[in-house]
């Protein structure tokens, strides 16, 4: 079976697979947060002619399926078929992520199947209190914390150093650290008293020749 594409591709289909399947094996990638469970509703297609069997229409309005919307992963061609794919359902155009269209990052990520595991991360630590047999500095009590905890060494810029007492103690011991994981190493780029887990922001800056995207 042949799924056409608006665009004049031609690629094959296999018997009972959906079109979502089908196009990710010719390198088209659709949206898919809820990884092809006909949930999320993010990979819609058009079918423009040729007849389909879909197994759920969730997330389409009666007005989409007038119009021939149908979900990508919930769809299997019943013979030769051609669509066209909405510009929002597409995840990569030449093998580049598009992302500036998506709401829900994060899913985004997810459906591309890779791990997330970003540089910097957020270690709550609860601190034994200091007493006459455990009378170490903040700082290294600090550190035989993290290696207890096997987070191997510790670079602790000395801005932070002034405030250490203070804020070790703010929250009866229980600290939060900002860090960056590089060289087997923790840099340290802030600490907070207390469980200060979540929220965690990031943002990342790509300076291009021509454009610029955060
Ligand atoms: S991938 Fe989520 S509905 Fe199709």
């Amino acid at each position: 079976m042949k799924i056409t594409l608006s665009t004049g591709r031609v690629i094959e289909a296999k018997e009972g697979e959906s079109i979502l399947i089908s196009l990710k094996q010719a390198g088209i990638f659709l949206t898919s947060s809820c990884g092809g469970k006909g949930i999320c509703g993010k990979c819609k297609v058009i079918v423009q002619s040729g007849d389909v069997e879909s197994k759920s229409h969730i997330k389409l309005s009666s007005e989409e399926i007038q119009q021939g919307f149908a979900l990508a992963c919930m769809t299997t061609p019943s013979g030769d078929i051609t669509i066209d794919i909405p510009k929002q359902s597409i995840l990569t155009v030449e093998g580049q992520i598009v992302t500036g269209k998506s709401k829900d990052l994060l899913g985004l990520l997810h459906s591309t199947g890779v791990d997330i595991d970003p540089l910097s991360e957020r270690i709550v630590l609860k601190l034994p209190k200091p007493s006459l047999d455990d009378n170490i500095s903040d700082l290294e009590r600090l550190k035989r914390e993290l290696f207890a905890n096997g987070l191997g060494c510790l670079r602790v810029p000395s801005r932070f150093m002034s405030n250490l007492a203070r804020t070790v103690r703010e929250k009866d011991w229980e600290i939060t650290l900002s860090a960056i994981h590089s060289e087997d190493c923790y840099e340290i780029t802030n600490i907070f008293p207390g469980n200060r887990k979540v929220p965690q922001y990031g943002i990342a800056v790509d300076i291009g020749t021509t454009t610029i995207v955060v």
